[in-house]
């Protein structure tokens, strides 16, 4: 049987991981991992590399899962944002139009000014206010330039197998008594797990465009924190707090949006794929060991 090529990017991160572990049972597929530090090296911001490596292997699909995602680092360091998460999915689009491939790109809520009274679908206006979500904004707008069959799935709150708030808060929680959490940021907390599932089922249709994808219901920080240390067992308190408060003890800290809540809008109307809700989302990821 003739396997599906996919090149993977940025196969070391949370979501790149999960792609590997959905598609480990699909034997339709080979992956082809790459990252800055992989066996395979492939720096997506530089273009001769990825159009060379690109043309040589052919994929019939690349999933990029590469991103520069420190979201406070990245307010000093515009220059680098913009060329991981902007130029980089640039140039995965060339390629992939050149050679024929499909493109699946990952962006985010921070796309969005961060207030809003109703659930933001694809067809809500963006307008960031960070680096982060304006390099991410230039990035899906080059994908929608150069690419020619591609996905662009804007996802949240995201947490696997790697650096994330869950993690984190488990981390805190073995030396502190009560941690301190703002309850005034409301989103949906998203398994990289379900966007795995997602991008899979995604990928086998010529369903393209902007989705976005997100795990059903929503909360705010605070209460994710109670949900994530209570899965553990821990007793440890979480103090709401508001946003101005927080960013007083931590004024190093990028604006972050209030209001994040995504409606899977387009992938409800095209029968694309339905998320769980959060909360089994999380009992799973506990189930699985936080990967
Ligand atoms: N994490 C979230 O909460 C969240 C929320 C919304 C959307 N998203 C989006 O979801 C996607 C996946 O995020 P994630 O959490 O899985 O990210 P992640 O864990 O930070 O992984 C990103 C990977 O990309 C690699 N990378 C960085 N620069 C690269 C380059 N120039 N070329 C190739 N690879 C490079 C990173 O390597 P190094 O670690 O060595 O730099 C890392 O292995 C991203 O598009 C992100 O913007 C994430």
């Amino acid at each position: 049987m003739n396997k599906k090529r996919v090149i993977v990017t940025g196969c070391n991160g949370q979501l790149g991981r999960a792609v590997n572990r959905e598609f480990a049972s699909d034997d339709g597929y080979e992956l082809i991992n790459t990252d800055v530090t992989a066996d395979i090296k492939l720096d997506i911001t530089d273009i001769d590399q990825v159009i060379s490596f690109v043309r040589e292997k052919k994929p019939y699909a690349v999933f990029n899962c590469a991103a520069y995602t420190a979201v406070d680092k990245q307010e000093q360091d515009r220059d680098l944002a913009m060329k991981i998460n902007a130029i980089g999915p640039r140039n995965l689009a060339a390629a992939a139009s050149e050679t024929g491939a499909k493109l699946i790109h990952i962006s985010t809520d921070y796309v969005f000014p961060g207030v809003s009274d109703h659930p933001l679908t694809e067809f809500d206006p963006v307008g960031p206010v960070s680096v982060y979500g304006k390099t991410k904004l230039a990035g899906e707008d080059f994908v929608r330039q150069f690419a020619e069959r591609f996905y662009i799935i804007r996802t949240a709150w995201l947490y696997g197998d790697g650096h994330n708030f869950a993690r984190t808060m488990l981390k805190l929680a073995e030396n502190h008594d009560e941690l301190t959490v703002v309850s005034d940021q409301v989103g949906t907390p998203t398994s990289a797990k379900e966007l795995a599932r997602c991008m899979h089922k995604l990928i086998e249709t010529d369903n393209y465009g902007l989705f976005h994808g997100t795990c059903e219901g929503d909360t705010n920080w605070a209460v994710f924190a109670e949900e994530v240390l209570k899965a553990a067992g821990k007793n440890t308190k979480v103090r709401h707090v508001t946003t101005e408060e927080y960013t007083a003890m931590n004024p190093s800290s990028a604006p972050r949006p209030f209001y994040s809540i995504l409606d899977n809008y387009m992938l409800r109307l095209t029968g694309g794929y339905t998320f769980a809700d959060w909360h089994d989302a999380l009992a799973e990821y506990f189930r699985d060991g936080l990967k």
